[in-house]
């Protein structure tokens, strides 16, 4: 686990960048225009076509405002992200950071406004049978494991539902296979799970059944959206090691949503940081720890040193981040950054290299900015806003607003 990291200036890394429209490969020095550049495409770098793969998806949640405008929540903007097998990437990020939103469009629960997700690099079909596939290799695991399992059905049920809607085994292979899934969740003697209700099991145990449900149908990726962060501080380690067990064992792409950097480290290949609906930096889990380029992450690591915490950090004196549906001007981070200049309210800044493997979207690690653009924002604190939520923003239900 990671220790606190107080903020410091990113040295310079790169040549001489314009601060433009965003540039969107890391490292370039060019503008982005409509044609050119591919997106910079985040997580863990392995030779291969990855299980899941995200090219620049968007979704833009409208909203009405109660005064006949429509609006929209810009909650997830133009990310790629690659989820190799046998690997786990992390997105970590306050809430509101649009963690969530990125693993139900991956999932294909919610439609993107734009962008394209590939299975084993092909395009998700939109058929019944493309759909019914890509259901199979794709698993999503929520956060609250007792509303994800039916408190009316056995784990029995659960276990065997998914095993008679995929595969065409007999009632006997079931029941062996169904004893094998407990087994691999480390839920034994599987008979005496197999009769249980959910009320009956504990939250870690609960959590294991759901991890095991989706297991049933042999998926190549799973999407972990803070599969711990509602369990006891005792049991969420169990947990967050079967989740490690499972990317060697199953070789499984896993895709862990937390807003726990500390156990983004324990777990994870690569974190991916995301902070009001972008990446701000990604690379190898251990550099992000280490030594974090973005003052984002350096901010959220200096607020995370309990890991133990089950709520998300907050980054005292620095405000709330802000509203998606009017978000800041150029780096969205410019308003609660404490190294924000003139040239960060103006222009996005594009993913550059600060390590192997590791891009920070900053303007810090840019050189050949004029002095103006260099010019440091009024103090900090009167750019801070007051933690309001925006108005006629909808609450995040868990339903997609049509
Ligand atoms: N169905 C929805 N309708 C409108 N806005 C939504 C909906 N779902 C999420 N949002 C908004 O999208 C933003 C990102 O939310 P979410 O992905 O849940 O963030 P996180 O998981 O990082 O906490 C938030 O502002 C949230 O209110
Ligand atoms: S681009 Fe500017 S505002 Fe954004 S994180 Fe870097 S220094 Fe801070
Ligand atoms: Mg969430």
């Amino acid at each position: 686990m990671t220790g606190t990291t107080e903020p410091t200036e990113p040295t310079e890394t790169t040549e001489p960048t314009e601060p433009t429209e965003p540039a969107r490969s890391a490292g370039s020095t060019e503008p982005s225009t409509a044609s050119a550049p591919s997106p910079f495409v985040h997580g863990p770098r392995r030779p291969g076509t990855p299980a899941l793969e995200a090219r620049g998806l968007v979704k833009h949640f409208p909203i009405h405002s109660g005064i006949g405008r429509s609006l929209v929540v810009h909650a997830v903007e133009d990310i790629s992200i690659a989820l190799p097998a046998g690997t786990v990437t992390a997105v970590v990020g306050e809430s509101g950071s649009g963690k969530s939103t990125l693993a139900r469009l991956l999932t294909g629960l919610i439609k993107p406004t734009a962008g394209q997700v590939l299975l084993d690099g092909v395009p998700v079909g939109t058929g019944a049978k493309a759909r019914r596939k890509y259901t199979s290799s794709v698993h999503l695991v929520l956060q609250d494991p007792f509303s994800s399992l039916n408190a009316v059905h056995t784990v029995r049920y659960h276990l065997e539902r998914p095993l008679k809607l995929h595969t065409k085994l007999g009632r006997a292979e079931r029941a062996q296979r169904m004893r094998e899934l407990l087994e691999r969740v480390s839920l034994t003697p599987a008979e005496s799970y197999l009769d249980k209700y959910p009320h009956e099991l504990s939250g870690g145990q609960r959590q294991r059944v759901a991890i095991a449900r989706g297991l049933a149908v042999e998926p190549r990726v799973l999407l972990a959206d803070e599969p711990v962060s509602m369990l006891d501080v005792s049991i969420r380690l169990g947990v967050l090691n079967l989740l490690d067990d499972l990317r060697s064992g199953e070789n499984l792409a896993t895709m862990y949503v937390t807003h726990d950097i500390g156990s983004a480290r324990y777990l994870a290949d690569c974190i991916v940081v995301m902070y009001a609906g972008q990446v701000v930096e990604s690379g190898p889990a251990t550099q992000i720890t280490d030594e974090p380029a973005h003052p984002y992450t350096q901010l959220l690591l200096s607020a995370a040193p309990d890991p133990a915490r089950a709520e998300s950090p907050v980054l005292r004196g620095r405000g709330a981040p802000p509203s998606l549906v009017n978000p800041p001007s150029g780096c969205r981070f410019h308003p609660r950054c404490p190294f924000a200049m003139r040239v960060c309210a103006d222009a996005l800044p594009a993913p550059l290299p600060v390590g192997e493997d590791h891009v920070s979207a900053c303007w810090l690690h840019a050189s050949g900015l004029t002095g103006e653009q260099r010019e440091p924002l009024a103090a900090t604190a009167e750019r801070v806003p007051a933690p309001v939520g925006p108005a006629g923003e909808a609450p995040d239900d868990g339903t997609e607003a049509k």
